[in-house]
């Protein structure tokens, strides 16, 4: 008999599955709470986190290769432009990764899978950037690299060769 055939982005079940991805968020957002240099991105969100939380369970689920949570409910990520609203400079961006990288360091122990998801989540995260360092808005960098959680993940489904969920 064939073997089953690996899933394409294997890191939803190496991270631990569902709720190794909830402890992630959770993580995630209580550090955006308590780090100081996580004020500023902190005060761009909603006073009440649930939601938010709920919702990046359901994208990182999908990324990750999991359940396609995030989709049926809220159609396609297009991330950069759910991020337009808030300025989001290189000091925000490094902030959000500030927080990601203390969830990953306290929720993740596979120390290859924590640096394959970090610099995923640095591509993500700076294609978000969408404000220059003086303020002025920055144009779009182009179609991004880091968003289709179902090609095949070589090392991470964020660095797949294309992306045709830009915007
Ligand atoms: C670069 C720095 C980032 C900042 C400052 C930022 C900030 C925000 C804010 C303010 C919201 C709205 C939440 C609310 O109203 O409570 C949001 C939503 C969201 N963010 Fe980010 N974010 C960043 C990067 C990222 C990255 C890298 C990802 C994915 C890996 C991500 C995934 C999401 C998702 C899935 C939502 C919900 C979108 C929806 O409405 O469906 N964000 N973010």
């Amino acid at each position: 008999m064939d073997a089953p055939t690996p899933p394409a982005n294997p890191h939803f079940a190496r991270l631990g599955g569902h709720d190794a991805v909830v402890r992630l968020v959770d993580a995630f957002y209580n550090a955006m709470d308590t780090l100081p240099e996580a004020r500023t991105i902190r005060a761009m969100h909603e006073t009440d986190l649930g939601p938010t939380r709920r919702l990046l369970v359901k994208y990182l689920s999908e990324w990750m290769g999991g359940p396609k949570l995030y989709t049926p409910d809220r159609g396609a990520p297009m991330l950069r432009r759910r991020h337009q609203p808030f300025d989001i400079d290189a000091s925000a961006r490094d902030a959000w990764m500030a927080c990601m990288r203390h969830a990953l360091a306290t929720t993740c122990v596979d120390e290859d899978l924590r640096a394959e998801l970090d610099a995923a989540f640095y591509k993500i995260a700076d294609f978000i950037r969408n404000t220059e360092p003086h303020g002025a808005a920055r144009a779009h960098p182009g179609r991004p690299r880091e968003q289709h959680p179902q090609q095949v993940a070589a090392p991470h489904s964020s660095m797949a060769p294309t992306a045709p969920d830009a915007s």
